[in-house]
């Protein structure tokens, strides 16, 4: 345990990344005290997470406003009582999961999402864990000569091709039906640096992620592509993350600027059913 901490407890789950606070009953309602200790912890740990929380959309909300303003996602299903809540679900005849493959949630907009909010509703009996990695250690793990590179270039994002129309094949469409949609809204494009300067921490992290970096800026896609996938696979290595089990009342906070994410598909035949809500962030600058 993190004994810094006076109002909550901050339990490391991980070298990396990742630590479970205690102490803390959102429906009973947040101390401000806690809550300077929960940002914290945040900015320290990049992914926090709770147990045993019992509340409702309206104290999801609620909660999630004292992070900050709140991003409607426009390709979720929203939860039909409260539209600022995604639905992540997936049902016992459904394939495929949402948020598969490692990413890190809305970079295709020009000013990113600082994070994401995620409350189990409902869980499988075993599977469905979500596994994070660290965007700091990603980029530490680089060479002096590779740092440098990277420190002058940008890169392209996009949600054109993940959510627009002709994203999903014909199976895929009737699969996430009443999931994912509008897809004449996919229209978001953003330029960001490869590594950023946290706005939180001021360290460096890298900055681009397989489901939506597109290329990067200048050069061509096929030049990117080598690059790219070689700080993907950097990105993924085992001792960079954390794993997650969740429990019907469990809620991650993540850092979207500091964190990639992947939701384990693992659970065919049962329900899982997830609430997020995301929160809005700045515009990201380069580590120079
Ligand atoms: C997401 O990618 O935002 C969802 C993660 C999860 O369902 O565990």
């Amino acid at each position: 345990m993190n004994n810094d901490f006076k109002s909550i407890t901050v339990t490391p789950i991980s070298p990396a990344l990742g630590a479970e606070i205690g102490g803390v009953d959102i429906a009973a309602g947040v101390t401000d005290k806690q809550l300077k200790e929960l940002k914290q912890a945040f900015s320290d740990y990049a992914v926090i997470f709770f147990r045993d929380q019992d509340i409702t959309p309206d104290q999801h909300i609620e909660f999630a406003e004292r992070w900050g303003k709140i991003n409607v996602n426009r390709f979720f299903q929203a939860v039909e009582t409260h539209p600022k809540i995604a639905e992540v679900r997936k049902e016992p005849h459904q394939k495929a999961n949402i948020g598969a493959d490692w990413h890190t949630d809305h970079s295709y907009d020009q000013i990113p999402a600082m994070g994401s909010i995620l409350y189990a509703r409902e869980v499988p009996s075993i599977g469905g864990d979500t596994l994070f990695s660290s965007m700091y250690a990603a980029y530490e793990s680089l060479s002096d000569g590779l740092k440098q590179t990277l420190s002058n270039l940008r890169a392209v994002h996009s949600s054109r091709h993940v959510f627009g129309a002709g994203a999903y094949d014909a199976r895929d469409v009737e699969d996430v039906g009443g999931r994912l949609g509008n897809t004449a809204k996919a229209t978001q494009d953003a330029v960001h640096p490869v590594i950023i300067r946290h706005p939180l921490s001021a360290r460096p992290a890298l900055y681009v992620n397989a489901d939506f970096t597109v290329k990067i800026a200048g050069w061509s896609k096929e030049e990117s592509r080598s690059l790219l996938d070689y700080l993907y696979q950097q990105a993924r290595q085992n001792e960079f993350t954390c794993r997650f089990q969740w429990r019907k009342g469990s809620m991650a906070i993540w850092d979207n600027r500091a964190t990639h994410h992947c939701a384990l598909n693992d659970y065919h035949g049962e329900l899982r059913l997830m609430h997020r809500i995301t929160i809005e962030g700045e515009a990201l600058q380069a580590f120079a």
